[in-house]
């Protein structure tokens, strides 16, 4: 499964299985978080059948989630821009995981923070968690916001372009606000912005990681670049 097919194969999934992560499929997950984190500077960490953060806490009465037992641990530095790294990083390990054949939903509220079990430094902040396991089932699509609605653009649209933008229209966002937009400043020159909100920047950093796969960013012929 290539990460465009793993992006349409990702829905949020609330309940699991008892089955376990393990073997091959642990040390993979463990291993490209790993690299991950080498990459960003983020500390994110894979906790392995640990029930609590997810039994107690006021959200857990709702019932919204049910046998959550693994979950990522997404630890940053104090600092506003690590939001959009934590979206962006996070991101490529939920498509990871996806390729691996597990279920995922990014988790910002309903969980109980003071249960979840990590190390976090004075100056290091727990940003968000994300649940990961096998799934009892594949979650559904989200309705979306058309492409014209996630986009600032003048002219006719670059194919490239369109492609990130189908590619974003399937990132998973809080709440499903999809805030983001993507802003075609000049030939090939794109800013990515969102508006001030509750979670927009993770979101932000998650639709920038969809655009850039979807807009094949990664190309040695690659027909654009971000504004920052
Ligand atoms: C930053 C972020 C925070 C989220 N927080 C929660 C949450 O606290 N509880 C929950 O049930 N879902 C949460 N979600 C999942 C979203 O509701 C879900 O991604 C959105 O409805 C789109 O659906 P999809 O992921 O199935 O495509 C969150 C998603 C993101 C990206």
């Amino acid at each position: 499964m290539d990460l465009l097919e793993a992006m349409e194969k990702r829905h949020s999934v609330r309940e699991y299985t008892d089955k376990k992560i393990e073997g091959e499929i642990k040390e993979e997950l463990k291993s490209f978080i790993g690299e991950c984190n080498r990459e960003s500077g983020l500390k994110m960490q894979l906790i392995l059948n640990e029930e609590e953060a997810f039994k107690s806490g006021i959200f857990a009465k709702f019932g919204i989630f049910k046998n959550v037992k693994n979950y990522i641990a997404i630890v940053a530095r104090k600092c506003p821009y690590t939001d959009t790294d934590t979206g962006f990083y996070g991101e490529k390990v939920v498509l990871k995981a996806t390729q691996l054949g597990l279920n995922t939903c990014w988790v910002a509220m309903t969980y109980d923070k003071n249960k979840v079990n990590v190390e976090i430094n004075d100056d290091e902040k727990l940003v968000i968690v994300i649940a990961i396991g096998y799934g009892e089932n594949e979650g559904k699509a989200h309705k979306s916001k058309t492409i014209n609605k996630l986009a600032k653009f003048k002219g006719e649209m670059p194919d490239w372009f369109e492609r990130g933008l189908k590619a974003a229209q399937l990132a998973p966002t809080a709440m499903n606000q999809q805030r983001f937009k993507f802003n075609l400043l000049s030939d090939g020159v794109v800013r990515a912005e969102t508006s001030f909100g509750f979670y927009t920047k993770i979101d932000l950093g998650i639709a920038k990681y969809h655009f850039e796969i979807g807009a094949d960013y990664s190309s040695d012929t690659k027909e654009w670049v971000w504004k920052y």
